[in-house]
């Protein structure tokens, strides 16, 4: 992982710098009309939600996947108090079951073929190669067999004109952040996302799950730099 853990001044501003990406809401949505489409028995379905955040897309999964249990795991203390405020709120609160873990040591832990469905958004691609890869395959094993992984998040161009022109596009956005603070850190971590032992590009990371096992990859909706994937085990 680029960084341990967020700036103070970030978590409280986070939905501040969601406001950089009005594009996100639809994203979210797509993942979770995906997964809704891929489960049948809602009732008893598992779905596991990694690097929940402050549950940005865990909320749009609850509202359409209304008898699956979801379990929201972050590592990140803060993160996991600001979800479980959104959903006191929320009457769809006993279908979740947030934890505040590393992924690493709590998948690690969980038997094979344990979830119906496993999401991400906006989290997978902030791991190093090596660790990413190593998730990726404990997200395969973990997967019961049919079921689904769908991942918003940010898979780049293979091209690399491309790439640049949606990274200089991503900067002008992020600039017009209105705290300069948030609007320099969101930049700086854009950067960081290109360093080679991080960045993640489309066609490479679709071969890398193919290899692992994962069959049926699908691109959807791209904007920008994020795109929402779907594969199955
Ligand atoms: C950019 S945020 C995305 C949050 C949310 N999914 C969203 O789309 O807004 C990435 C999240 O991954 C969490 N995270 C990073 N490394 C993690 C790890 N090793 N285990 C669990 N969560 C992790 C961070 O704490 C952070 O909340």
């Amino acid at each position: 992982m680029k960084e341990e853990t967020y700036p103070d001044f970030l978590i409280k501003e986070y939905e501040s710098l969601m406001n950089a990406y009005p594009e996100h809401p639809k994203l979210r949505e797509e993942v979770s009309k995906i997964l809704n489409d891929n489960l049948e028995e809602q009732d008893k379905v598992i779905i596991l939600d990694i690097g929940c955040g402050s549950g940005e897309t865990t909320k749009y999964i609850l509202k359409e996947s209304v008898k699956a249990k979801v379990i929201a795991i972050d590592n990140d203390k803060r993160m996991i108090d600001r979800l479980k405020d959104t959903f006191n709120k929320n009457i769809l609160k006993e279908n979740l079951e947030p934890i505040c873990q590393d992924i690493f040591n709590y998948i690690e832990n969980i038997n094979d073929s344990f979830f119906d469905a496993i999401t991400s958004s906006w989290t997978i691609h902030n791991f190093k190669k090596g660790e990413r890869n190593k998730l990726l395959k404990e997200i395969y094993r973990t997967l019961q067999p049919g079921g689904i992984f769908v991942n918003m998040d940010k898979y780049v161009f293979d091209d690399a004109i491309k790439e640049k022109e949606s990274f200089d596009e991503a900067v002008k956005k992020l600039s017009l952040v209105s705290n300069e603070k948030v609007s320099l850190n969101a930049i700086k971590h854009e950067d960081e996302d290109r360093h080679p032992e991080i960045i993640m590009k489309e066609k490479e990371s679709a071969l890398e799950m193919e290899t692992i096992g994962f069959r049926k990859i699908v691109f959807h909706t791209r904007i920008g730099r994020e795109v929402v994937m779907s594969c199955f085990k």
